[in-house]
């Protein structure tokens, strides 16, 4: 029996080498995530416009911009607004459509915004608020048991598709101030990984959040 395992610990282990030569995704395994349609997804977002813009770049800092994020964290979330477990006054607007969308017109969705390009943004030049928000995303705060960002949204911001952490580079300053204020606070929930960032917003101060959110604003990748 135990050898039996070892030849087959090995055979999967060669059989992964193999999968990663050929440059196999995860989308080729069977279980695994699979990308949804976006042009298909773009004939269901008609109603999305007025408030994230055609193409996924909303105009206004306080709504967030969906052109290129990840794709699975973008699915994940509508299912998170369908199910209530997600709320937001605006969002719930299309609450009653989102819940008449099955599971694959959600994925179809994710795949049209993901594929869009994000337009970026500027962070203020304001020398404090630029340290503060480097040092923090770059190295947390060890005293203040904040993690530094960078091990999950990486060093230019663009997350982890495969893990589901999200984008947050060019992200509207007045979204990304009041989600992290949303998560200090556990207003916002949806899943375990919101409870992930529950806890990294924790001992926040606002003039971090301010920092970070101008940082993040500014990165592109
Ligand atoms: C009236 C304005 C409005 C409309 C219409 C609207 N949204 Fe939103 N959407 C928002 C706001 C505001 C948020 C941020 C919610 C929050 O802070 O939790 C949001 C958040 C989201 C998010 C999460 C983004 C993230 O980074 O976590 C997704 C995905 C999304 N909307 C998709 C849609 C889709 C798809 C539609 C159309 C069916 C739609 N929205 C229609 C205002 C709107
Ligand atoms: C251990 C991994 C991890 C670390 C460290 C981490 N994050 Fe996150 N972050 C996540 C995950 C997972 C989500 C998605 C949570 C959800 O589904 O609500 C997220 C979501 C976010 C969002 C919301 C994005 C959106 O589009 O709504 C912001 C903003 C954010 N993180 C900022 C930060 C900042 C700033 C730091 C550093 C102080 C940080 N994160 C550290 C994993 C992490």
């Amino acid at each position: 029996m135990k050898s039996f395992l070892i030849i087959f610990a090995s055979f999967s282990l060669a059989f992964n080498i193999h999968a990663a030569e050929k440059s196999f995704g995860p989308e080729d395994m069977p279980g695994l995530f699979k990308s949804g349609d976006a042009s298909i997804g773009s004939s269901l977002v008609a109603s999305c416009a007025a408030c994230h813009g055609q193409d996924g770049n909303s105009i206004n800092t306080d709504w967030p911009k969906l052109a290129g994020q990840n794709e699975k964290y973008l699915y994940e979330q509508l299912k998170y607004f369908r199910s209530g477990e997600r709320n937001n006054a605006l969002m719930m607007t299309v609450t009653p459509y989102l819940q008449s969308l099955s599971d694959e017109d959600l994925l179809n969705i994710a795949a049209f915004y993901s594929s869009g390009i994000s337009t970026g943004g500027q962070a203020k030049n304001d020398e404090e608020l630029l340290e503060l928000g480097t040092k923090l995303y770059r190295f947390g705060d060890i005293k203040k048991e904040i993690p530094a960002c960078t091990s999950c949204h990486s060093v230019y911001g663009e997350g982890n598709n495969l893990a589901v952490y999200p984008s947050v580079s060019g992200q509207q300053v007045g979204y990304l101030v009041s989600s992290l204020k949303a998560y200090r606070s556990k207003e916002r929930a949806g899943g375990e990984q919101a409870l992930v960032m529950q806890s990294v917003a924790e001992n926040l101060s606002d003039k971090e959040i301010d920092a970070l959110a101008n940082y993040m604003h500014g990165l592109y990748k």
